[in-house]
């Protein structure tokens, strides 16, 4: 027993400044904390419980499963995870047909470097600056965002992982006059990047189709075509990193399906369950895992593919078949007039973007549109943003902070109403009147 009165469980992205909230249930886009008050979950946990909270016929799946066998080897098989692997490609596009399964995001995403590396023989991968690809040794090598990246290669080296810039992004370089020529000059500067990387050695771009927390950014228009092309030209392995964007987030199966562009790989984790249980895992082409199949693949990991997640996930795809989908794809236009609306009424709100159910509203200067705090720089500054956030929360509904934290994003549920978007609005209107 403990001999302190401190708590014993360290949180996962823990500030010593911000409050820690203890939850203790949840019932559709709604969540109570150990006091009673109840919140609006405006970002379903982490951009994860995406069939709303106590599904019961995800419990229920769950539960079989449990009685049934519990846990089978993953390198062994089970009827759940069969299925879930057969139901994974008939929904992903093109020819991803096989399954590699993990037990999160970060870890899909070093499953596909790996499989990538072997299958190219090249050493590197580019991905974005600003993305985020997970926090492990290697997935943090990955991510673009200096506040996880920084951390992870202070201590490690990170090999071959090359960067280049998105499409979007606050202070981007790339000033075409339209989005389709802010696409076409991205896409050269890809080119430019792999060019000087050198194309031999580089076995896959992994990108995050729209980007998740560092701002719920759409690519503009042609670009993810654009990029197809080029990694076609170099021989480069398209990777689609679908951890947040996939499973309705963005109005379909996967964020990639909302471009006309097939990836060679796709790695999932949080709403294939619905975050009921953790798993994660790689769609590869049906040629590059014909390669892992000849070689064999002297990896793999304990948990990968728990047959409870696996049972999860199956009940949670029926929940996206069923209707959630559709659902997301109708109140995409509300809730996207809506923050515009609210934009207008607001000088602080920079800019407006997303797909989907996941957005990002991002204050700036009312003059010049400039972040209120470069957290990259100040991170110790006072941030009006969190302030935001939090009388929203005071009035009842929780939203996320993005990285950098000059935004608010909004990833509900896809189970909600126009209701609880017109709520979450007005909670996050009370945040700016508040904070400005
Ligand atoms: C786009 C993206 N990829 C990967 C990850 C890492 O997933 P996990 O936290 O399950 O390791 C995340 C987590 O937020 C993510 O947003």
């Amino acid at each position: 027993m403990a001999q302190t009165d401190r708590p014993q469980n360290i949180p996962h992205w823990y500030s010593p400044e911000s409050e820690v909230l203890s939850l203790s249930s949840g019932e559709g886009a709604r969540v109570t904390d150990d006091e009673g008050t109840e919140y609006l979950d405006f970002v379903a946990q982490l951009y994860c419980v995406n069939a709303g909270h106590s599904n019961e016929s995800i419990i229920q799946a769950m539960t079989g499963q449990a009685r049934q066998i519990p846990y089978v080897s993953s390198s062994k098989t089970t009827p759940a995870r069969d299925e879930l692997a057969g139901r994974l490609a008939e929904r992903a596009p093109g020819a991803l047909n096989d399954v590699f399964f993990s037990i999160s995001g970060s870890e899909a995403n070093e499953s596909a470097i790996q499989i990538a590396r072997e299958y190219q023989d090249a050493p590197k991968v580019l991905t974005r600056w600003r993305s985020y690809h997970g926090s492990t040794y290697a997935a943090g090598g990955l991510s673009g965002d200096p506040e996880t990246r920084g951390k992870i290669e202070r201590y490690a080296a990170t090999t071959g992982i090359a960067k280049f810039l998105p499409p979007l992004v606050h202070n981007s370089p790339f000033d075409g006059d339209t989005p389709e020529e802010i696409a076409q000059q991205a896409a050269d500067h890809l080119e430019f990047v792999i060019k000087n990387e050198g194309p031999d050695s580089i076995a896959a771009v992994l990108t995050e189709p729209v980007a998740g927390t560092s701002g719920a950014y759409p690519a503009p228009p042609g670009y993810f075509e654009r990029v197809r092309e080029i990694c076609d030209k170099y021989d480069v392995l398209l990777i689609s990193d679908e951890v947040i964007a996939g499973f309705g987030r963005c109005g379909d199966w996967f964020g990639i399906n909302t471009y006309d562009v097939e990836p060679d790989m796709i790695t999932f984790a949080k709403g294939v369950t619905s975050a009921y249980a953790p798993l994660g895992g790689v769609l590869a082409r049906e040629d590059i895992a014909a390669e892992v199949r000849k070689d064999g693949h002297d990896l793999g990991q304990t948990f990968a593919g728990h047959p409870v997640g696996c049972a999860a996930a199956n009940a949670a795809m029926d929940a996206y078949e069923d209707g959630l989908i559709e659902n997301c794809q109708e109140l995409a236009p509300y809730i996207e007039s809506e923050l515009r609306a609210l934009g207008e009424r607001h000088e602080e709100v920079a800019h407006v973007h997303g797909r989907g159910l996941l957005w990002s509203v991002e204050f700036g200067h009312p003059e010049t549109g400039e972040p209120f705090v470069d957290t990259r720089v100040e991170p110790d500054a006072d941030n009006p943003v969190g302030d935001v956030r939090e009388v929203a929360q005071e009035h009842g509904v929780l939203f996320g902070g993005g990285r950098p934290d000059t935004q608010v994003l909004l990833s509900p549920p896809l189970c909600i109403d126009r209701s609880d978007i017109d709520e979450a609005v007005a909670a996050l209107e009370a945040g700016i009147e508040a904070t400005f």
